[in-house]
């Protein structure tokens, strides 16, 4: 695990943002012998309720499914607006009620996609930068999901370089319970930045907490943004920040298997987790526009061929 002054370090060499910290970690766990594999195991199904049993169990939960509203999230900043954004449009994000997907980034914008329809990037007083900037995106998330979005189930955040596997995670989430003070992502990352020593969070893959959950988080609306800016690991790493406040709250950080945070250099290995059943896919991090369309287009083809 990175020590608080190697974070320190790392930050101010600026070497890190909040999703690539995600990577530094993996890097680090994968050369004393650890890894996803092995933090999944490490954090053991416990409960009918645990998310690998559910995927266990997943398969005709479409009435479940359809009546769960999942709440999906993207932090991004003005660089991605012609980029990235309009990938995660045309592909996982389309299949999406408008109104249950926000984007949330430093300035408002609309995003054409065509000639008849656009969408709003969301703006807000944070700074543009990969830092703090990102931290202070992530509170308002929280702040919209909980005060302006209406009833919903789950929230769901991820970094706009995510695909995600929409019919999947509602699949998993739809097995879970709401009211459990749980946050469902990757355990691990810079868990001892934290006052109170927890699991940690790598955020890369994104994570997923309950309307309940969240609203346990934000103890003070009107000093949310300036709490959560002012944790520590915060500065450099909002997964951390988020992972701080969620355990200072008492919500323990739960793996979700299925997410990967983490880039797969081996392809074959990769292609085996798009196609597995159990976990199923959930999330893959540090996709391109077009490596989106073409993980889009496999999993279309293999919905149309079941
Ligand atoms: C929230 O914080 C503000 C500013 O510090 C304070 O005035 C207010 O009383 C707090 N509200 C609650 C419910 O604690
Ligand atoms: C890549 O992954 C596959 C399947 O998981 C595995 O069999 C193979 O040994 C891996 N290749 C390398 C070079 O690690």
């Amino acid at each position: 695990m990175i020590s608080g002054n190697q974070l320190k370090l790392l930050s101010v060499l600026g070497l890190l943002s909040c999703a690539s910290f995600s990577v530094l970690d993996g890097v680090l766990r994968q050369s004393d012998g650890q890894g996803v594999a092995q933090t999944l195991t490490k954090n053991k199904v416990r409960s009918a309720q645990s998310p690998l049993h559910a995927i266990m169990r997943g398969s005709s939960v479409a009435i479940q499914t359809s009546k769960l509203r999942v709440l999906f999230a993207v932090r991004t900043n003005i660089r991605n607006y012609e980029t990235k954004i309009p990938a995660l449009l045309k592909t996982w994000a389309s299949v999406l009620p408008e109104e249950d997907l926000f984007i949330v980034s430093t300035k408002a914008a609309q995003i054409a996609m065509g000639p008849s329809y656009s969408f709003k990037v969301q703006s807000t007083e944070c700074f543009d930068d990969r830092y703090v900037g990102l931290t202070c995106i992530e509170a308002h998330i929280h702040l919209f999901a909980a005060q302006e979005a209406g009833e919903f189930d789950w929230l769901f955040v991820v970094d706009e370089d995510v695909y995600v596997q929409v019919q999947n995670l509602k699949e998993v989430l739809s097995y879970l319970d709401p009211f459990a003070p749980r946050l469902y992502g990757t355990p691990g990352c810079g868990g001892d930045v934290c006052k109170k020593v927890g699991a940690g969070l790598c955020g890369g893959g994104g994570y997923a907490v309950s309307r309940q959950s969240l609203l346990r988080m934000i103890s003070n609306h009107s000093t949310y943004v300036r709490d959560l800016m002012h944790t520590p690991g915060a500065d450099t790493y909002c997964d951390v920040a988020v992972a701080c406040v969620a355990e200072e709250r008492e919500l323990k950080v739960e793996s979700l298997p299925g997410l990967y945070p983490w880039y797969m250099h081996n392809r074959t290995q990769f292609q085996s987790t798009l196609e597995s059943l159990s976990p199923l896919p959930l999330s893959y991090h540090y996709t391109k526009p077009t490596e989106m369309l073409d993980i889009h287009l496999q999993f279309r083809k293999r919905r149309k061929e079941i």
